[in-house]
């Protein structure tokens, strides 16, 4: 075959295993880059969605304990674009609602149910014994109980240094802080006296909300 004399021909490459490892990494990484690039530009994947905010200092300590007590190994937080999704969930996630994540929650296991829509949509009460004994109110769950979160201080934790640690990163990110100084200046109060469980209560009544919301008031407008 006359093409087999040439350097750059498909049987050198098949025939020569370094070059073709070289040369399909060299065409992963460009493709890669072509997809993933751009993201860090986009204003829709780089900015917040409309009505999403950071979390208080309260729903913050919330998150820290949905992360430490592995809550994330069980939960995803991501409606996806499927219609079974948005149909049992509510809207489907996008990237600006996870601007302030450091790091996102998105999980990819479902033992239980997508949280990224839960805000709002059981009491306070509700989850107060879903936690302590989620069998008092869905008989057949497998969740664990997390009866002693009730026990643990939400307090005990150093907030403000937490606050100024993600305001540099959303500085770094985002080109702002996160947090404002009197917000920083409030949050022990805010936490003071609550319980770790009030705090992941307080967590997941906020998931979603904002956006949601946005959302629903845009589509009101829009049928004005
Ligand atoms: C072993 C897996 C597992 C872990 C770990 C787990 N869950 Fe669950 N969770 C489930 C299952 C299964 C359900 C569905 C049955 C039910 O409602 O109890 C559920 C339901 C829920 C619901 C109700 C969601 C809805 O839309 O009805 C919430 C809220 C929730 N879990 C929060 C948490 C929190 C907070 C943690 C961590 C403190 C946690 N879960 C840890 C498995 C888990």
């Amino acid at each position: 075959m006359a093409s087999n004399k040439k350097f750059f021909s498909h049987a050198t490459i098949e025939k020569n295993l370094s070059i073709l490892i070289f040369l399909s990494i060299l065409v992963v990484s460009f493709a890669g880059l072509v997809q993933i690039v751009p993201l860090f530009y986009q204003h829709s994947t780089t900015k917040a969605a409309p009505g999403v905010k950071p979390l208080n200092a309260l729903q913050l300590v919330g998150r820290d304990v949905f992360i430490k007590e592995g809550c994330v190994g069980c939960h995803s937080q991501q409606v996806r674009v499927l219609a079974s999704d948005v149909q049992r969930y509510g809207p489907y996630s996008v990237a600006g609602e996870s601007v302030y994540d450091y790091p996102f929650l998105w999980g990819s296991r479902r033992m239980g149910p997508d949280l990224a829509r839960v805000g709002g949509r059981y009491s306070d009460d509700w989850h107060r014994i879903h936690i302590r004994d989620p069998r008092m109110v869905v008989k057949q769950s497998n969740m664990p109980a997390y009866y002693w979160l009730q026990h643990k201080d939400a307090s005990n934790t150093n907030i403000q240094n937490r606050m100024i640690a993600l305001n540099k990163l959303n500085q770094f990110h985002q080109g702002e802080p996160m947090y404002s100084e009197k917000e920083i200046a409030d949050a022990p109060n805010m936490i003071k006296g609550k319980t770790e469980e009030d705090a992941v209560i307080a967590y997941l009544q906020s998931l979603g909300v904002g956006y949601v919301t946005a959302l629903r008031e845009q589509e009101i407008k829009n049928k004005q």
